[in-house]
């Protein structure tokens, strides 16, 4: 008998179609996310979860599950903040996600929404499709939409893990200087490779013309960014944030976009998913809104899917999954289902 995963959303096909191979798997059929209750059961009822980071995976939950036979959580999203991994650990239950893959893609949404803040590209559609252009009489002005110059420009990246570095490597296409904050310094074979140099966090802060967030949510992480930090940044810079809307007060942001402390922010993950409607930074014309889609290209969502078909697969044979995230499970509990 194939072991039981329940899957809490529909996933490209090619990864579900992989997991069916190996696992007799429920998915979830509805676009928003399975009740937390309806989780909780699924959670007694099965071997697998696979798991988004908008399912909140509690230690209640983890417990009931690890006390009748749920043994692997496969994340589908390289961050787990959704998820309490120690209570994981603690009750033999392992944790894997999908990092590497999805890095590109998000490192390319985050320069989308650099080039977009920087050079008012929002703003300026809305300029044009609003008739405001037109009515303006003249087809070109001095003064019309000025932003900052990203080439040449300083980028400061705050947290240098996967995807940091290759935001990092996309700089120097730009021609930029790349200031680095981290908890860890990289070798520095690495730093000369990215050009990239580190910092401390109020130094790049006041330096950077650029300032990019691709730290992972915790508790040191919360909040990372606000008023005193904003206040730090020139009047002149933008703030890019594709990691989790958590890391950022947003009421200071707010502020400090309202009052012009900064000049602009280009936002795809939010402390509120999904940002209300008529929140007020919907109101603002210097801030640049995604839905959370940093990963959401269709090469990466498939690969996204693979990987989690991969670990669960390794797990079945008794190996350790190749993306497992809790590694000191491995001495709580040995991989497999029986
Ligand atoms: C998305 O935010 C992810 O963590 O993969
Ligand atoms: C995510 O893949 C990271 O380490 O930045």
């Amino acid at each position: 008998m194939k072991p039981k995963v329940f899957i809490t959303r529909e996933l490209p096909e090619e990864g579900i179609r992989a997991i069916k191979e190996f696992f007799e798997a429920e998915v979830w059929p509805e676009y928003t996310a399975p009740p937390y209750e309806v989780l909780r059961k699924k959670a007694r009822e099965v071997d697998a979860l696979v798991t988004l980071l908008t399912d909140k995976v509690d230690c209640d939950l983890i417990r009931e599950g690890a006390s009748s036979r749920l043994r692997i959580i496969s994340q589908y999203a390289v961050g787990y903040d959704n998820i309490d991994i120690e209570c994981a650990t603690k009750h033999g239950v392992y944790v894997t996600n999908t990092p590497g893959v999805l890095t590109d893609a998000t490192a390319d949404l985050t320069w989308a929404l650099i080039l977009a803040t920087a050079r008012r590209i929002v703003e300026a559609d809305k300029f044009v499709r609003t008739g405001e252009w037109s009515r303006t009489g003249t087809g070109w002005h001095p003064l019309m939409m000025l932003g900052l110059e990203v080439h040449g420009a300083t980028i400061g990246i705050i947290g240098m893990g996967r995807i940091g570095r290759a935001v990092a490597k996309r700089a120097r296409g730009f021609d930029m200087r790349v200031l680095y904050y981290d908890k860890y310094r990289l070798p520095e074979e690495v730093e000369r490779e990215l050009c990239a140099t580190y910092v401390d966090l109020e130094t790049l802060l006041k330096e950077s013309d650029v300032v990019s967030i691709h730290t992972p949510l915790t508790k040191e992480t919360y909040h990372l960014i606000g008023e005193h930090e904003l206040r730090l940044m020139k009047p002149t810079a933008i703030l890019v944030n594709t990691s989790r809307g958590k890391v950022v007060d947003t009421d200071a942001l707010v502020r400090a976009l309202t009052e012009k402390w900064i000049a602009g922010a280009g936002l795809d993950v939010f402390e509120e998913e999904p940002l209300p409607e008529g929140h007020p930074l919907t109101k603002l014309d210097n801030v640049v809104l995604a839905p959370h889609i940093g990963s959401a290209t269709h090469k990466t969502r498939t690969r996204m899917a693979l990987l989690v078909a991969e670990n669960l697969k390794a797990f079945l044979e008794g190996k350790i999954p190749p993306t497992l995230v809790n590694k000191d499970v491995v001495g709580v509990k040995k991989p497999g289902f029986q």
